[in-house]
């Protein structure tokens, strides 16, 4: 209808990360705190099933200039903007995590042809203004029994990648595509064996890097099959992420490639009192900022 393609053209944040991260319960909460109550869901449901694993993704629209509670125990009366309140409409894009359906995140970064795997141009008419890259802190230590530290980073590697390789193959002469921030939020902080977010960036960036050398050497099979075009046309260092040929992975050598990456702690359960998490509002800011 009328509304879903005046929807489609709102500024979006895109919201991304591993399965169990907490995505759904992040939109949620912000729909809770911050939404009008016209959901843009692109399957039959209108409420995200909190507790699901999401197989499809959903979009709900959000106002960046509603007031936005820390407290839960204000209703839904503080939530909705007041009159005299512009509103700053955007778009929150939840993605599934699952490694299958990855791709449903990353071909908003970097549409591909699905014919000849080239690159299409990024979308005009759904401008994402910036990635929240959701992950779970209390299972990230490297000396936790399951620890996700792995699955965490192999995505957040492809994510920053086809990021990179927007900037390297959308640029015709000066002209750089416009630049969308990451950040990565460093969710479940409630929980005591999470790591906080000084530490979150640290065991990132050393596995980011391992990740790094291993696809350079060949030895990491991504489980993708690179077709004959695609292997055609790599070139040498495609899959590097950052500065190339350096010994240690840093996030700020993603600011080559005109992308900014922030981590940042929160939980989306609690709601900042001292034994229930420090929440989110950190999230919702940088959000706000952006929009
Ligand atoms: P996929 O849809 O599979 O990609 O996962 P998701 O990222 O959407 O995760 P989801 O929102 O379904 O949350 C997974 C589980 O984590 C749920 O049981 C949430 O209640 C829980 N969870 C989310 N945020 C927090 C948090 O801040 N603290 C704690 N302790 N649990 C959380
Ligand atoms: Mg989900």
């Amino acid at each position: 209808g009328s509304s879903s393609s005046k929807n489609s053209s709102l500024p979006s944040i895109l919201l991304a990360g591993p399965s169990g991260a907490g995505k759904t319960a992040l939109l949620t909460l912000f729909e809770k705190r911050a939404g009008r109550s016209t959901s843009t869901s692109t399957d039959e449901k209108t409420e995200p099933a909190k507790t699901h694993t999401s197989q499809t993704p959903v979009s709900i629209k959000l106002n960046a200039a509603a007031p936005f509670s820390s407290s839960s125990s204000s209703s839904s009366s503080v939530s909705s903007p007041s009159e005299n309140q512009p509103k700053r409409n955007f778009l929150l894009i939840d993605t599934p995590g699952h490694p299958k359906l990855r791709s449903t995140a990353l071909s908003h970064l970097l549409p591909l042809d699905p014919k000849t795997g080239r690159p299409l141009p990024p979308s005009k008419s759904q401008p994402i203004k910036g990635v929240i890259f959701l992950l779970d802190a209390s299972t990230l230590s490297p000396s936790s029994p399951d620890s996700s530290l792995s699955q965490a980073a192999t995505y957040l590697y492809d994510l920053l990648l086809s990021l990179q390789h927007r900037y390297s193959r959308y640029t015709k002469g000066s002209k750089h595509p416009p630049s969308i921030p990451v950040l990565i939020a460093a969710n479940k902080l409630d929980l005591f064996t999470a790591l906080p977010a000084t530490l979150v960036k640290k065991e990132l960036e050393a596995e980011l890097g391992r990740i790094r050398v291993s696809r350079s050497k060949g030895l990491l099979d991504s489980g993708v099959k690179e077709d004959d075009v695609t292997a055609g046309e790599k070139e040498e260092g495609d899959d590097w992420l950052g500065e190339y040929g350096s010994e240690r992975f840093e996030f700020r050598q993603m600011v080559e490639f005109d992308i900014e990456v922030e981590v940042m702690g929160g939980s989306v359960l609690g709601n900042g009192g001292e034994e229930e998490g420090p929440g989110c509002e950190g999230w919702w800011r940088w959000v706000v900022e952006r929009v």
